[in-house]
C-alpha cells in the first residue's frame, strides 16, 4: 500500500491535486481512495461527487471519502476525554480549563490518520492520497508518541491518589479499567502509526506550492520539520504557474516577471527534490475529466503513484558541541559559499545558486560558523548557542 500526502499552506491547490493525482493513479491501473477530513466538502466540490464518511466508488478503480473528523474524535475518544477532563477537575481545576487542556493538541488529526490507516488495509487499496497532511502539531505528536504517553502516564498517576475520591464519580462515568486499555490501544495504533508514516517504502509526502513568496516560506518551514523528524518528502508541486501565453499586457507582463523569479527560487530551494508543474487554469476546475487533465499535465509520463525521490533533503548531526548540517546540492556547481544569518533565516550563495533557508529552533539559536561545499553536499556548522545578553543591573 500507498500513502500520498499532501501539505502546504491554506489554498494554494492541496484537494485539487490530490484529487488529480487521484484521477490519474486511477487511470494507470491501481486501486485508489481519495480522503479528506475538511469539513467544508472541499474534496467532493472538487470531484463533483458527493461524499460521506465511508469510501464511495466514483469509478472503476477511484472511491472517494470525507471524514469526519469530529465524529471520530468523539466516537473514539469523547469518553477518554470525559475522563480525563473529570480527573482533572477533582484536582481543583475550574470546568472549562479542565475540559480545554484534556484535548490533546493534534490528537484530532491522529484519529483521522488512525481511521484512512485502518480504511487502507480493510479497502485493499493500492494507493491512499490524503488531502491535506497533518500539520505542525501532528508530526510532533506522532514524532514523540512520548508525549502521548506523557499524557497517559499523567492520567496513571493519578489514578491512585484521585480514584480514592473520585472512583465512584469516575465509575459512573466510564469504568476505568476501559480508560486504560483505550489508552494502551491508542498508543499502540498511534505507534503503528508513526512507522508506517516514517517508512520511505509506504509514505510519501508532497509540498504543493505556488509562485509567492509567503507559500513558498511556509513550504520550506514545512520541509525543515519533516526532514528534521525523518518523514519523507518525494517531490513538490508547483501550482498555479501563469502559461506563457497569457502575460500579455503590463500587469500580467509584471506578474509572470515575479512569478518567473519565485518559481526559480522553488527549483532552487528544494532540489534535489523533483518539482511537477501545474499551470493556472483561466477556469473553474470541477469533476473527474478536469482533474484526469490536471492529473496529466502535472506529472505527464511519471506514475505519480512511484516514489519519486529517496534519501535525505537535509541532515542534522552533533558533532561534540557543535551542528551540522549537511544539504546534498547535486545541481549546484563549485563555487565561493558565503551565508549570511538572521534569526531564523540562513541566506547561502555559492556562485550564483543561492537558497534562503529557514533553521528549526535548535540551529536557529545557535551561530553559523563555517560552511564547506563538498562532492555535491553543503555543510553548516553551527556553533554554541549565543549568550543572551541580560540588561544590566542599576543598583537602586
Ligand atoms: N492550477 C489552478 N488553476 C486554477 N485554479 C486552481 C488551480 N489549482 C486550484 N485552483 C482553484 O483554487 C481553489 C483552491 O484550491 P484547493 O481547494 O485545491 O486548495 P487547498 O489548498 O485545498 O485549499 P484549503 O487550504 O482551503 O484546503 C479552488 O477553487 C480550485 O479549483
Ligand atoms: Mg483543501
Amino acid at each position: 500500500m500507498r500513502l500520498i500526502l499532501y501539505l502546504g499552506k491554506g489554498g494554494v491547490g492541496k484537494t485539487t491535486t490530490a484529487a488529480a493525482t487521484a484521477v490519474r493513479a486511477a487511470e494507470l491501473g491501481y486501486r485508489t481512495l481519495v480522503v479528506s477530513t475538511d469539513v467544508a466538502h472541499s474534496l467532493a466540490d472538487a470531484l463533483d461527487q458527493p461524499l460521506e464518511p465511508m469510501p464511495i466508488q466514483l469509478t472503476e478503480r477511484l472511491w472517494g471519502q470525507e471524514i469526519n473528523v469530529l465524529d471520530e474524535v468523539r466516537q473514539h475518544w469523547g469518553q477518554l476525554r470525559t475522563y480525563l477532563a473529570t480527573l482533572l477537575r477533582r484536582r481543583g481545576m475550574d470546568e472549562v480549563a479542565a475540559e480545554e487542556l484534556a484535548i490533546i493538541p493534534g490528537m484530532e488529526e491522529v484519529v483521522s490518520l488512525l481511521h484512512i490507516r485502518r480504511q487502507a488495509r480493510d479497502g485493499n487499496f493500492d494507493v491512499v492520497v490524503v488531502d491535506a497532511a497533518p500539520t505542525g502539531e501532528t508530526v510532533r505528536l506522532l514524532t514523540m508518541p512520548e508525549t502521548f504517553q506523557w499524557y497517559a502516564a499523567r492520567v496513571m498517576d493519578w489514578e491512585p491518589n484521585t480514584l480514592k475520591v473520585a472512583r465512584p464519580l469516575v465509575k459512573a462515568l466510564v469504568p476505568a479499567a476501559d480508560m486504560f486499555e483505550t489508552l494502551e490501544r491508542l498508543t499502540k495504533g498511534v505507534e503503528a502509526l508513526r512507522e508506517t508514516l516514517l517508512d520511505a517504502d509506504v509514505s510519501s509526502y508532497r509540498l504543493v506550492v505556488n509562485p509567492e513568496r509567503m507559500v513558498i516560506k511556509e513550504a520550506q518551514r514545512a520541509a525543515t520539520y519533516l526532514a528534521l523528524f525523518g518523514y519523507p518528502i518525494d517531490g513538490v508541486v508547483l501550482n498555479r504557474v501563469l502559461p506563457p501565453d497569457a502575460a500579455e499586457g503590463a500587469f500580467m507582463q509584471e506578474l509572470a516577471r515575479i512569478q518567473q523569479t519565485y518559481r526559480q527560487q522553488v527549483y532552487d530551494l528544494f532540489a534535489p527534490l523533483p518539482i511537477w508543474e501545474s499551470p493556472h487554469y483561466a477556469r473553474d476546475l470541477r469533476g473527474l475529466e478536469d482533474l484526469s487533465l490536471i492529473g496529466n499535465a502535472l506529472f505527464k509520463d511519471v506514475d505519480p503513484v512511484k516514489v519519486q525521490f529517496r534519501g535525505t533533503t537535509q541532515e542534522i548531526i552533533r558533532e561534540g558541541d557543535e551542528y551540522v548540517m549537511r544539504l546534498p546540492l547535486p545541481h549546484v556547481e563549485i563555487g565561493k559559499v558565503t551565508m549570511t544569518k538572521r534569526g531564523d533565516e540562513l541566506f547561502i550563495e555559492i556562485g550564483n545558486f543561492r537558497r534562503d533557508m529557514i533553521l528549526p529552533t535548535v540551529l536557529a539559536e545557535r551561530p553559523a560558523r563555517r560552511a564547506v561545499f563538498r562532492k555535491g553536499v553543503l555543510e553548516i556548522w553551527f556553533g554554541h548557542p549565543e549568550p543572551v545578553s541580560l540588561p544590566q543591573e542599576t543598583p537602586m
